[in-house]
């Protein structure tokens, strides 16, 4: 079923709008931050990604550029001043065909999840409270609009994101873990082979009798 659109774009902000450089500010995104945001998201997830087995974040520009117009998402920005420091993204319901979430386990369980699609704090601001804000405001959001709980993927070689989560109470749910098991290499193709005498330059296949000769 398609969705209704977001609203109208708000105009620009005068310099006077924006947030003190001591403080964090946070907004919806908005049509024109689009490539701003993409490029911000690839800057963050540059190094977690060189350990990730999962997809790599964030995922394909084409689907960043629909989830503008889907009602069900919302998307927001985090400013120090005009600079982007941090930026959030939360679905209401399962998005996307190729997810992992199975929404009948959570309806089993009479959970409404939050869905944290994303929450990514810029490298030189990591460690100052950006990220504590952006889950505040994810928290505030479920409240009011009725979710019972906040639902995050997050990959286990990601220490500190791992622990920025336990430490704020989140739990591991009965999802899969990723394993492997390591095979014994053998080459595909065999290995050489004697190559048998040219029967010609056999001396005994000469001295062979005749088994017909002599018969008949
Ligand atoms: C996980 C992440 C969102 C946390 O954001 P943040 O802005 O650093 O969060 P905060 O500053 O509120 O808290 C970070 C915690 O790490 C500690 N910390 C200390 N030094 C730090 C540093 N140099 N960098 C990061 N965290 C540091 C903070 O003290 C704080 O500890 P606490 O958990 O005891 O409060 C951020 O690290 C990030 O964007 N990581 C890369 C993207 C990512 O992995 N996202 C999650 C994918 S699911």
């Amino acid at each position: 079923m398609a969705r209704a659109r977001k609203p109208r774009e708000p105009k620009e902000p005068e310099p006077a709008e924006l947030g003190p450089s001591d403080s964090i500010r946070v907004r919806r995104m908005h049509r024109r931050d689009i490539n701003r945001v993409w490029e911000f998201l690839k800057l963050v997830f540059r190094s977690v990604n060189k350990e990730t087995v999962e997809y790599q974040r964030p995922r394909s520009k084409q689907r960043f550029e629909e989830q503008y117009d889907d009602e069900g998402i919302e998307q927001l920005v985090f400013e120090v001043g005009s600079e982007i420091v941090g930026y959030a993204e939360c679905a209401f319901e399962v998005t996307g065909s190729d997810n992992w979430i199975n929404p009948r386990y959570f309806a089993n369980r009479e959970m409404r999840p939050l869905f944290v699609e994303e929450l990514a704090t810029h490298p030189d601001y990591q460690g100052r409270g950006v990220g504590s804000f952006m889950l505040e405001q994810l928290q505030h959001l479920a409240r009011v609009r009725g979710c019972t709980h906040l639902v995050l993927e997050v990959a286990e070689n990601n220490p500190s994101a791992l622990s920025f989560y336990r430490k704020r109470n989140f739990y591991k749910l009965d999802a899969a873990i990723f394993m492997a098991q390591k095979v014994e290499q053998e080459p595909e193709l065999l290995p050489p082979r004697p190559l048998k005498p040219s029967p010609d330059n056999d001396p005994a296949a000469d001295s062979t009798p005749d088994k017909t000769s002599g018969q008949g």
